[in-house]
């Protein structure tokens, strides 16, 4: 394994409610390499989306350390994270998150939108609707798109920038088994086009074959390796 691209270092991660503390993850770590493929499986509950939350940026830990190459993720301002998140990370949902008053193209457009790379971003939208088998659907609203649908846009939204690593939270657990293959697919060819490293929480084992590794997180958040690795 190279040098890696997002690693966590040490993380805990306690939720507060009233007087009541539940630690979900203690001194977790996780490092992903350059192209990497992780899957991550695990009893719900575990803190599998803690861990991808945390790994985003999108929430901060008690404790720990999150780098992507030598940066420090958790010491960056609100802005520069928000602006680190839109270059440098794809996140992929189970429920899509798609905004449903813009259509799939100006999904796809939004990270680019919002980087302010208008110019270039309806032609960008459109080479990675086609990329996700989705060309002749642009113009379509979310609630006019199948779950699969769905999810192949939320995908080439998270491409939109070119990120590095895209994560990617149960994104086939809303949908039926044969779905859930096609959004598999998707990401493989993703995969082989753009080197991107991946990180994949799921349910399925059975999807994530040909990934480098497959985690399994127990309690405390702690990552060991399971046998089902089948590198190609
Ligand atoms: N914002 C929150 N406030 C309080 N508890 C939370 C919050 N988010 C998650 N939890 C709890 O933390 C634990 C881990 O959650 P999560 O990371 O979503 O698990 P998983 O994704 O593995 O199902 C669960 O017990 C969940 O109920
Ligand atoms: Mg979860």
């Amino acid at each position: 394994m190279g040098p890696p691209i997002l690693s966590a270092v040490d993380l805990d991660k306690s939720y507060h409610s009233g007087s009541a503390e539940l630690v979900v993850l203690r001194e977790c770590s996780f490092a992903l390499a350059n192209n990497e493929r992780v899957a991550i499986v695990g009893q719900s509950g575990v803190g599998k989306s803690t861990l991808l939350h945390l790994l985003a940026g999108l929430d901060r830990a008690d404790s720990g350390e999150i780098r992507f190459g030598d940066r420090d993720v958790h010491a960056m301002g609100e802005i520069d994270l928000a602006r680190f998140r839109n270059r440098h990370i794809g996140m992929v949902f189970q429920f899509y998150h798609l905004l449903p008053e813009f259509s799939a193209r100006e999904n796809v457009m939004m990270p680019l939108l919002i980087a302010g790379e208008a110019t270039g971003a309806p032609a960008r939208a459109d080479e990675l609707l086609a990329e996700v088998g989705l060309e002749e659907r642009g113009h379509h609203f979310p609630s006019e798109l199948s779950g699969g649908e769905r999810q192949r846009v939320a995908i080439a939204r998270a491409l939109a920038r070119g990120p590095e690593v895209v994560l990617a939270d149960e994104p086939t657990g809303n949908l039926d088994h044969e779905n859930g293959l096609r959004v598999m697919e998707v990401f493989e060819r993703v995969h082989a086009r753009h080197q991107t490293a991946m990180v994949l929480v799921t349910h399925n084992q059975e999807l994530v074959s040909g990934f480098d590794r497959v985690l399994r997180m127990g309690p405390g958040g702690q990552l060991e390796q399971t046998d089902q690795e089948a590198p190609r």
